[in-house]
């Protein structure tokens, strides 16, 4: 007796089908899964002879044989639980399933038969639609996770029994999934902070570099002393961050789902993440960790902001293992098993302070730093010259005169969100036919055609790019910078007085 199920596993953030066949023969009672199952797909077995046993159904004392393929492919988990419990029952003739022979069927079970949920479920449905499976059969709790893929028809149900009982029944009544068009999300009012730039006083060039910053999705770094605003006007961040695309949504939704983080099940992130890991973070919890990977922050802030308060704080390993995440927008993490990729693409913002005391000049008639020059300067060699490199402004923020305290509140997040959207619109047009939305985006051959200057800024970059000791990298992110100034200025050209706003936000490159 034979049947044949499909089921799925994660890879990294993205989904696998397996196909599940079972095999039951004649000879001794033998339970065994084969296919290059982990430990934790081998325990399958106890937990589905008891979810079956107490459920009422039979569970056959005969000779079988799971198969898990590609067997090439290590799998792990306990997603295939249910698949394997629906292959033993229709091949021992006790569930008839007449239609579904193209159904994904995923979920955990616990020993009295009912179905936990299950992480990774968007991404499974995905590679579902992908391999032209319409059909998908899993947990309650996963249902609107795996609605959120049109088209498909997705059946809940709470347990083993409930199972037996609806039998053919399952898919009746239920039409394809419309997508993320009907799809719940987390509301602003969920998520958002709640912080508005209007509760900021002064800090006028802070909030210029933080639109900047958004309008092009460059990163940056806050230096100034303590309590001048610096984490107050972050935190703000968000609320000028242009809203995500659908495909923006999902990507970003897969990456909470693999994670299993729980909120967000069943929901789709409409909006950017905001991550502030502690300076405490570990390299694992920072990049991803675990011998089958989860995603880590780097992965969690993708398509939002990666916020490092405190930057010298850090572990230098952990800031070192920033390099390849922020140039490359994707981190790989290498196994002895597999090599996994996730995506990172970030807006870094960080802060910190100039020196260990925090006044290095900042220093006031009350005030003056009283750290040596070798403790300051061992301060800032914290954060390594090729990370500050990758970073697109250095912005100093001073404290804040009385005056400007007094007379309150600037800008607020909705002026600001304003000029951000119309230089977005610009982008979109610009960039109509090329696979990028953010002049942060930019490279080679498009970064040399949309960031063309005229012979006066020429002559001005070429003068700064020797008299600050620039890098290349520097020197391109420094033009892309200049095309969102020129945008947020509704400019065509790049003129001067962009290039030159976008060359004073290199101050560290002058003090390190
Ligand atoms: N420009 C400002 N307008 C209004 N309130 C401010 C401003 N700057 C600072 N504050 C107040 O001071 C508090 C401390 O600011 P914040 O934590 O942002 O300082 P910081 O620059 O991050 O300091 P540190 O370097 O010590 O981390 C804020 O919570 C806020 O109440
Ligand atoms: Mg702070």
């Amino acid at each position: 007796m034979y049947d044949k199920q499909y089921a799925a596993c994660l890879h990294g953030i993205d989904g696998t089908i397996v196909d599940v066949e079972v095999d039951i023969s004649n000879g001794l009672p033998y339970f065994q899964i084969v296919g290059l199952p982990d430990s934790s797909v081998k325990e399958s077995t106890e937990r589905v002879r008891s979810a079956l046993r107490n459920s009422g159904a039979v569970f056959p004392l005969e000779r079988i044989t799971v198969n898990l393929a590609p067997a090439d492919l290590r799998k792990e988990g306990a997603t295939f639980d249910l698949a394997i419990a629906v292959g033993v029952l229709c091949a021992s003739g006790q569930l008839r399933l007449p239609g579904m022979d193209r159904c994904l069927i995923i979920g955990e079970l616990s020993l009295d038969g009912r179905l936990r949920p299950v992480r990774g479920v968007l991404a499974m449905t995905d590679a579902a639609r992908r391999l032209g499976i319409g059909q998908v059969l899993l947990p309650l709790e996963n249902v609107g996770e795996a609605q959120l893929i049109e088209g498909m028809r997705v059946a809940g149900i709470g347990s083993i029994g409930e199972l037996l009982q609806r039998q053919e029944h399952l898919f009746v009544n239920i039409p394809p999934s419309s997508g993320l068009r009907d799809a719940p999300y987390l509301s602003e009012r969920d998520e958002a902070i709640g912080e508005d730039f209007v509760d900021v006083c002064g800090q006028f060039q802070a909030k210029r570099a933080l639109t900047i910053a958004a309008a092009g999705f460059h990163n940056l770094i806050f230096i100034g002393p303590p309590g001048s605003g610096k984490t107050m006007l972050i935190r703000r961040l968000p609320s000028i961050l242009p809203a995500l695309t659908d495909e923006e949504s999902l990507e970003v939704t897969k990456i909470y789902s693999a994670a299993g983080q729980a909120p967000v099940q069943n929901r789709l992130i409409r909006q950017r993440p905001f991550r502030s890991p502690h300076h405490t973070v570990s390299l694992g919890g920072l990049v991803g960790a675990g011998s089958y990977p989860k995603p880590g922050e780097v992965s969690l802030a993708h398509r939002g902001v990666l916020f490092l308060d405190e930057l010298p704080e850090f572990p230098r390993g952990a800031l070192e293992a920033l390099r390849q995440p922020i140039e490359d927008r994707r981190v790989t993490i290498v196994r002895a098993k597999a090599v996994f990729t996730f995506p990172t693409h970030f807006l870094l913002a960080a802060t910190m302070n100039p020196c260990p005391c925090g006044i290095f000049g900042f220093a006031t008639r009350a005030s003056s730093c009283i750290c040596s020059p070798v403790k300051v300067h061992q301060y800032r060699s914290r954060v390594s010259g090729p990370l500050l490199d990758r970073i697109d402004m250095h912005v100093e923020v001073p404290r804040i005169e009385y005056d400007s305290l007094r007379t309150g509140g600037s800008a607020s997040s909705g002026e600001l969100r304003a000029s951000v959207q119309r230089a977005l619109a610009r982008q979109a047009k610009r960039y109509a036919n090329a696979p990028l939305r953010f002049n942060g985006e930019l490279t080679g051959r498009l970064l040399r055609e949309h960031c063309r200057l005229l012979p006066d800024g020429q002559k001005l970059l070429a003068d700064s790019f020797e008299a600050l000791g620039l890098s290349v990298r520097a020197h391109d992110r420094i033009l892309k910078l200049a095309r969102t100034i020129a945008d947020l200025e509704d400019s065509d050209t790049i003129g001067t007085p962009h290039l030159a706003e976008a060359l004073q936000y290199r101050c560290l490159d002058r003090k390190l």
